[in-house]
Parts: structure tokens; C-alpha cells; sequence
């Protein structure tokens, strides 16, 4: 979220906008008690369960969990950035946003120049869209298309064009339509000749794919060779004031109300990739086009979903990249599985050989955990008949155990390797205490990365454990009152609370507060990065509470929370009270009871 507007300006916008309003303009809303109801405009739904709070300023769904406040609300709905969001609801007031331009160029206001360039892609896409389908010089390009599986139906959705085998027949276009050469040079759709400095086309007798930024604005454009000797097979639009390739991925505007729905993005390679899963019906597909993933990618994903399935080509590039790329995902707390294409086709190439339904099914319905992916992954280049590869690849799995924080999953991977292997569990648990021991020594205490949860809608009726519904009282009274916030911080002294979110939600309002900023979960929303934890909040908002709170009361929540965790901590002293039984550790089994014996008596 960017913090380049002020905070009054915010905070005005804020309290001049009637989420309400806002809402209106997209969603039938009907008045119910206090709050109003329609239809999701986030997943599809014929019973409303999407609710606005007039009082709290903020919108809930009960069936898919979206929430947010007027802001986050238009930067889902339209797919805005959080400064053109605060554009679009300033000038709803009257209220002119302008962004100091040093640190964001990106995304001041679009300039006259930016318009232009623009506009000029727009007009091009379509020019060169009706070339292919319409005209003779288009034929052997369309021809080519429809041999490889593309369909004219393929072909309008994703408005691939074709541009003439001409040096100078877009310089022309432009030219005519009185764009400036040099502002569209500048927008990389020509280069200028170093000899005389004269204008040509960049792409000349080339498909055209037209690539659109989060908004859905054709931004630049990738040309594919037709023939084989015309290198390079694919032509990229330069990096440009409004293309910037590591911000953008293709098909992500227009599958995104696909991928909220679904909950769950697919992340191809190539366009071909994209647009072949389409024709197969996975229509919620975006691509890097040809780079690594980045964090900037990463960040739009963010704003739809926390679930990714990487489907990459099945060479070794494409299987190193997946792994590369499924590590960054998960630095990122994202739910990864990998989707394996055999014989190493690219997802394109498998759709034309086996078809869509052994696509859906064998590939993208048979995709792997993450961790499944890396048990195969770390066989590549091992000869596991040769002992020293396989005590290696014992050594690799190992160690990607050591990070995994769900118990059972440890176990479960322990026991496969202790299977495959035929070693048995207290060797490989003895190896994985020591290279546990290994890695505290060598760094900090390390910082185990969250296991990454995948998404589950919240429904109303949801019965939490105690512990859990004592942390979001907790967060709802101090939601209300700074005061009770900081009340709480102290009693909590240090300790976490159980839930890694709510915990991240604290830190955050601790932060929010510390700013001096006012109560107000409308505007404290704007202050959290992270498209889950905005739907915990909104969620905890729409619990009822009673206004008033006693001290007793929000003790006996801390309480509930702290005894939760003595009581983790009284089921890990017990395994290792057990453990030491079992190596027959007399005196350590004794202190340990003891330990067990006073954590008991302190709850
Ligand atoms: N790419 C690129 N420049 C190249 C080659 C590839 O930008 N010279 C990018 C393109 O975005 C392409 C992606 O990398 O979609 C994947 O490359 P590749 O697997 O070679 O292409 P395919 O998607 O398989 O394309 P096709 O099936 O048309 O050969
Ligand atoms: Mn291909």
C-alpha cells in the first residue's frame, strides 16, 4: 500500500466517503437492521451474503470472506491501485489528488503524454487484431494460429493482432493520427535509425500480443515470429513510463474476477500457455512472459488470492524455475502446489497432444504440495541406486522437513523417507535434531516461515475454539479503543497470541495507534499490506459485541490465551519426557515431570 498520499488526505477522503455510496455504484444494496445486503460482486452467489456497515465504514462477505474498507473496496471491484482508488474517491468529493512525484513516478496522475501512449496501443491492438483476421497480409499469420490449436475465438478474446512486414508502416499510422514519433518511441512502439536518426516499426511481420496492466490498459505488446529463422521468436515492447514488466502479468486483468471466485491463480510461463489453458476451460491463468517471477507479481496475486498452482514447462529450466518460484511464493505466505507437465512439453504443447480433459484432470487436477513436488524434485541428477546420492537426498529432504512447522506433515515425511529408505525414524529423527542443532549454530535462531494456510471462506456459523474466539474479542474491543490496546499489550507481556494473523493484526494496530492515529477500523484497514488479514478484521468487525467491556472480562480472554499456549507448551514437554523415558535418561524424565507438574498447576 502506498504511503506517498498523506495521511490527512486519507483520513479526509475517508471520512468525507460514504462506503455506502461507493458500494452502490456496483452492487444492489437493501437495508437490513443496521446493515445493508447484495450480492457478492466478488464470487458468484444467488443468496446475498455481501454486507456493507454504514457505521464502521467497511463491507463484509459472509461467503467468500472478502472485506475491506471504500478503498479496498474499488482496488478489488476495478482492480486500482491504492492512489488511483484515492483519485477516484477524491473526485467523488471534490477533492483533487496529487501525488508528490519523487518517489512515485508510477503512479502519479496519468499525464497528457502517458494518455497519449495509451491511447496509441489501444488503436494499434485493434488495427493490427483486424489485420490478422480480416485481411490477405493477415492469412498465413491467422493460418499458422488455427494450425497450432488457436481458435478465432482464442484469437478475439486475447485480441491477437498481426503487424505488416513493413518498415514504416506504423511510424504511418501514428504519423497520421498525430501522435509524436518521439513520444512514441519513447512508448517502444518504434526504435529510430542511428544513421539519420529517421523512425521505424519495432514489430514488422510479427503475431501480436497485446499486454494489459492490472487495469486492463494495453500497455505493450510481445511480437512472435512467424518463421523459424526470424529471430528472436519473441520481440518485447522495452520497459516503458507505462510498461514495466515485473509489475504486469499477462491475463491477470481478465481473469480476475476468475481467480477471486476460485480462489486460486495459475501461473504459466508463456502467453501461448495462457491461452491454451483458456480454450481448456482453466480460465484463471496469468504468465510471467519469459522472467522470473517478482516480488511485484507476487503483489498483485496478493490482491486476489493466497493460493497458487505454479504450472511450468516440464524441461529442467522449467522445473528449476518452478522450484525457484515456488520458494519465493512461500516467503510470501502463499498455499503453492506444482503442477507437472511430463515429457518435457510446455502446458501449450500437452493440451494440443493429450487434449482439455487430460489437462484438467492429469495435470492441473493432479497437481502436488509443494513439499511432494520437492521429493521429486530433489531426485533430478541423483542415481538413487548409488548410496552416496541417496543418503544426499535423505540429507536434502531433511532439511526441507526441518522447516515445515505442522507436526503431522513432519511426521508423515519423516515415515515416507524412513519407508523408502528402509532407515529407520530414530536414525533420520537424530539426523534432523543435528541438522537442527547445525542450523541454530550457524545463524540466529532461525525463523521458522509460517506454514502457509491456504484460504478457507469463512462462513457465519464457524465454531471456533475457545482460545480463538478470546483473541478476536480481544481484537475487537481494541479495535475500538486505544486505551484497551495498550491494556492488553501489557498484560500480554510479550506473548504472542495464537494465531499467527491476529497476531500480525495486533502488531500492526500497535503501530496503527503508536502513529497517533484515531480508532476507526474503516481507516486502520489502510494500514494492513495483506489481503487476508483485511478479511480477519473486517470479519471480527461484524462479530456483535456490547460496547462496553470490563477489565474482568478482558482478562479472562488473556487468560484463555496464555492457557492455550501453556498448554502447547505442556504437550511438547511431555514428548520429551517420553523421549527421555525411552533412552532410559532417568534424572531428565524426572525434571521434566516437574516442569509439566508446575506449568499444570499455573493454569
Ligand atoms: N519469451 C520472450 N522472448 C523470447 C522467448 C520467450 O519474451 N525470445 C517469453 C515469452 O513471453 C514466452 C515465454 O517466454 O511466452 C515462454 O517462452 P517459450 O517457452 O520459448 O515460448 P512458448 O510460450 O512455448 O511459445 P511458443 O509455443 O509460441 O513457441
Ligand atoms: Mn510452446
Amino acid at each position: 500500500m502506498s504511503e506517498r498520499i498523506p495521511e490527512e488526505t486519507i483520513n479526509k477522503i475517508l471520512s468525507s466517503t460514504d462506503i455506502v455510496d461507493v458500494v452502490s455504484d456496483y452492487v444492489q444494496l437493501k437495508k437490513q437492521g443496521r446493515n445493508y445486503f447484495g450480492l457478492c460482486p466478488f464470487h458468484g452467489e444467488n443468496t446475498p451474503s455481501f454486507s456493507v456497515a454504514p457505521d464502521k465504514q467497511i463491507f463484509h462477505c459472509f461467503g467468500c470472506g472478502a472485506g475491506g474498507n471504500a478503498f479496498t473496496f474499488l482496488m478489488d471491484v476495478d482492480g486500482l491501485s491504492f492512489v488511483e482508488a484515492a483519485r477516484k474517491l477524491g473526485s467523488k468529493i471534490g477533492e483533487e489528488i496529487s501525488v508528490p512525484t519523487a518517489s512515485g513516478e508510477q503512479e502519479a496522475p496519468p499525464r497528457e503524454d502517458e494518455k497519449q501512449m495509451l491511447q496509441a496501443h489501444e488503436l494499434l491492438s485493434k488495427f493490427y487484431h483486424h489485420l490478422l483476421l480480416n485481411t490477405k497480409e493477415g492469412q498465413e499469420a491467422l493460418e499458422y494460429l488455427l494450425s497450432r490449436g488457436f481458435t478465432t475465438e482464442s484469437i478475439s478474446k486475447f485480441q491477437i493482432g498481426w503487424s505488416l512486414p513493413s518498415w514504416d508502416f506504423t511510424v504511418k499510422f501514428l504519423q497520421k493520427r498525430g501522435y509524436s514519433l518521439d513520444l512514441m518511441e519513447a512508448a517502444g512502439l518504434l526504435v529510430r535509425r542511428e544513421k539519420d536518426q529517421s523512425f521505424l516499426d519495432r514489430f514488422r511481420g510479427r503475431i501480436m500480443f497485446p499486454i494489459t496492466n492490472p487495469k486492463g490498459k494495453v500497455v505493450g505488446f510481445s511480437g512472435r515470429s512467424l518463421h523459424s529463422d526470424d529471430e528472436p521468436k519473441y520481440l518485447n515492447s522495452p520497459e516503458t513510463k507505462i510498461f514495466n514488466k515485473s509489475r504486469i502479468l499477462y491475463n491477470f486483468h481478465e481473469s480476475r474476477t476468475i481467480i477471486r471466485r476460485k480462489q486460486q491463480v495459475i501461473l504459466f510461463e508463456g502467453f501461448a500457455d495462457v491461452i491454451s489453458a483458456n480454450g481448456a476451460s482453466v480460465e484463471n491463468g496469468v504468465a510471467t512472459m519469459g522472467t522470473s517471477l517478482t516480488e511485484g507479481q507476487i503483489g498483485l496475486i496478493k490482491r486476489l488470492t493466497d493460493s497458487v498452482v505454479i504450472c511450468y514447462d516440464g524441461d529442467s529450466a522449467g522445473v528449476e524455475a518452478a522450484f525457484r518460484a515456488g520458494n519465493l511464493l512461500l516467503k510470501h505466505q502463499l498455499s503453492i502446489r506444482v503442477a507437472m507437465i511430463p515429457e518435457r512439453l510446455d502446458p501449450d504443447d500437452y493440451i494440443s497432444k493429450y487434449g482439455k480433459e487430460k489437462f484438467q484432470q492429469d495435470v492441473i487436477g493432479a497437481s502436488l504440495t509443494f513439499m511432494a513436488f520437492k521429493l521429486r524434485y530433489y531426485k533430478l541428477n541423483k542415481n538413487l541406486n548409488d548410496e552416496g546420492d541417496r543418503l544426499q537426498y535423505i540429507e536434502d529432504i531433511l532439511k526441507e522437513i526441518i522447516h515445515l512447522t505442522n507436526a503431522v506433515e513432519k511426521d508423515y515425511y519423516l515415515r515416507y523417507l524412513a519407508e523408502e529408505f528402509d532407515v529407520s525414524l530414530e536414525a533420520l529423527q537424530q539426523q534432523l535434531a543435528e541438522i537442527g542443532g547445525a542450523l541454530k549454530e550457524n545463524s540466529k535462531p532461525v525463523k521458522k516461515a509460517p506454514a502457509p494456510k491456504p484460504y478457507r471462506p469463512h462462513v457465519q456459523t464457524k465454531l471456533l475454539p475457545a482460545y480463538q474466539t478470546a483473541e478476536r474479542r480481544l481484537i475487537a474491543y481494541m479495535l475500538k479503543d486505544p486505551n484497551i490496546a495498550f491494556k492488553v499489550q501489557d498484560w500480554l507481556d510479550g506473548t504472542h497470541l495464537n494465531i499467527d494473523e491476529h497476531q500480525a493484526i495486533i502488531t500492526y494496530l500497535f503501530g496503527y495507534y503508536e502513529e497517533g492515529m484515531p480508532p476507526g477500523t474503516s481507516s486502520f484497514i489502510g494500514f494492513l499490506p495483506d489481503e487476508r488479514l483485511r478479511r480477519i478484521v473486517t470479519e471480527i468487525e461484524m462479530m456483535s459485541i456490547s460496547d462496553e467491556c470490563s477489565d474482568q472480562e478482558l482478562l479472562d480472554y488473556v487468560q484463555s490465551v496464555l492457557k492455550h499456549q501453556k498448554m502447547l507448551k505442556i504437550k511438547e514437554k511431555e514428548s520429551e519426557r517420553k523421549e527421555a523415558q525411552r533412552q532410559n535418561d532417568y534424572r531428565k524424565e524426572a525434571q521434566i515431570a516437574m516442569e509439566i507438574l508446575q506449568l499444570r498447576k499455573s493454569l
